[in-house]
């Protein structure tokens, strides 16, 4: 008898679709098979049952400038929850001056004390922390295996500056993951763009040029390859980044990328609409145009990505709104934690772009598996009963009043899905249950994140 089983559901994994039960017991998965008996038995026929989605990238209760983003460690993660997803990865962010470890410890307390799943953070290393590499091996061994350097905003590197970087990840064997931009050439395009009157948020993608996108992603590749590191591309935005991307691959370099929700369904037209509603899916790399996103799709479905992780970093419609003087001052960032396991199923998977498993793959199992949570993504017996029960019947439109999230609007709004969690699991407990959240505040647990190779 287990504490818990998930009957004749139809079990989708990275590799493969079977139908059975899952046993479950002290919140591992115990038992893989037929005619199971539990004290609970969850009836999952007609429905997907799925590893717990993993989302390696959201900025919760992240301070940007004078304000921060709306979602806390209990709201985004309860909106994780109701999405299907069991675990995320967040950022620690050192005060220049802070230690590593002194930093990890700040975010863990925000943390541990509100998350509802278990969540890994990843280290930044901005200009102020250079002269801190040493410290790397340290905060490895702390849980943080993963560093994330910027190529743009104030926290950006210069090149010198990433290969210290880099090298010094390499070494360590932790995986730098990176926003890639070329900021000199979007500060010249801003201030260019601002100076001839080109203010509004129709400039902000005109400001941050596809080409430079690639060509930042590109040469943190070199730089990368150089210092004898790994390198992970955060968001990528276009085609041309996925052709950098593909073409490292090619040569065997360790390259991954990342691609995000909003790239694949919003296009830069959102923009042009009057006001604060241009300004609200201001993010960067900025949304792309109509060609750009169905490419994207195509190489999602040729396998050219590794993970699809959401970058949710939303701001309230009063931040977003506070100044339109000119697009540059508008905080970036959308919110897409909640949706991204329905819409990738539903728009991915329903209109036949990526295969189950594909979806399954980009969003539960290579995201656990680069990052070293040995315990999450895949439905094995021994790891954490981190799981999905998904109705790929279920028809639902995306409005902001239903979602958990609290920025109180999405890009999505009125976006039609088929496909939608009933049940989430995390380590044997039911936190989702027939659509009604039920968790405690501060259950997750800090995950360490284990990336050497
Ligand atoms: O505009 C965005 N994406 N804001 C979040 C921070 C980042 O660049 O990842
Ligand atoms: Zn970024
Ligand atoms: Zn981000």
């Amino acid at each position: 008898m287990y504490d818990l089983v998930i009957a004749k559901g139809k079990i989708v994994t990275s590799t493969s679709v079977t139908e059975g039960d899952i046993g479950i017991n002290n919140g591992k998965i115990a038992a893989l098979g037929q005619n199971l008996e539990g004290r609970r038995v969850i009836d999952a026929r007609g429905k997907l049952v799925t590893p717990g989605a993993v989302d390696t990238h959201v900025h919760l209760e992240m301070p940007i400038g004078k304000y921060s983003s709306t979602d806390d460690f209990y709201d985004g993660t309860r909106a994780a929850v109701c999405g299907g997803t069991t675990s995320i990865i967040d950022f620690v962010e050192p005060e220049d001056g802070q230690s590593l470890q002194d930093a990890l410890a700040e975010r863990r307390a925000l943390a541990d004390a509100r998350s509802v799943i278990d969540y890994g953070l990843h280290m930044t290393i901005g200009p102020g922390q250079l002269d801190k590499l040493d410290q790397i091996p340290g905060i490895m061994d702390a849980g943080c295996g993963s560093f994330k350097l910027y190529m743009a905003y104030g926290l950006h590197l210069r090149d010198d500056q990433l290969y210290k970087a880099l090298s010094a990840v390499g070494e360590a064997g932790g995986l730098p993951v990176v926003h890639a931009e070329n900021w000199d050439i979007i500060c010249a395009l801003i201030e260019e763009n601002i100076k001839k009157g080109n203010t509004s948020p129709h400039w902000h993608p005109r400001s941050r040029p596809e080409e430079f996108e690639a060509e930042a992603a590109g040469r943190v590749i070199k730089i990368a390859a150089t210092a004898g590191s790994r390198v992970h591309i955060f968001h990528v935005s276009c085609p041309q980044v996925v052709e950098e991307i593909s073409r490292a691959k090619v040569k065997g370099l360790p390259v991954t990328a990342e691609t995000c929700p909003q790239y694949l369904l919003l296009t830069q037209d959102l923009y042009d609409r009057d006001g604060v509603e241009g300004a609200l899916p201001v993010c960067s790399p900025p949304l792309r145009s109509d060609a750009s996103r169905r490419e994207l799709w195509q190489a999602l479905g040729s396998g050219l990505f590794d993970t699809i992780s959401t970058d949710h970093c939303p701001f309230c419609r009063e931040e977003k709104g506070a100044d339109l003087s000119a697009f540059n001052r508008i905080p970036g960032g959308v919110p897409s934690m909640e949706i991204r396991f329905s819409a990738l199923y539903s728009e991915g998977v329903g209109k036949e772009l990526i295969s189950e498993s594909q979806w399954v793959d980009l969003c539960c199992t290579t995201p656990a598996r680069l990052f070293g949570l040995k315990d999450k993504g895949e439905i094995t017996i021994g790891r954490d009963a981190d799981l999905v029960v998904f109705d790929p019947h279920k028809e639902w439109v995306v409005t902001a009043g239903e979602l958990q999230e609290t920025a109180g609007w999405t890009p999505y709004e009125g976006l039609k899905l088929k496909g939608r969690p009933v049940y989430t699991i995390s380590r044997g407990d039911i936190l989702l249950d027939e659509g009604e959240f039920k968790a405690e505040k501060g259950r997750g647990c800090f995950l360490k994140t284990r990336t050497k190779a």
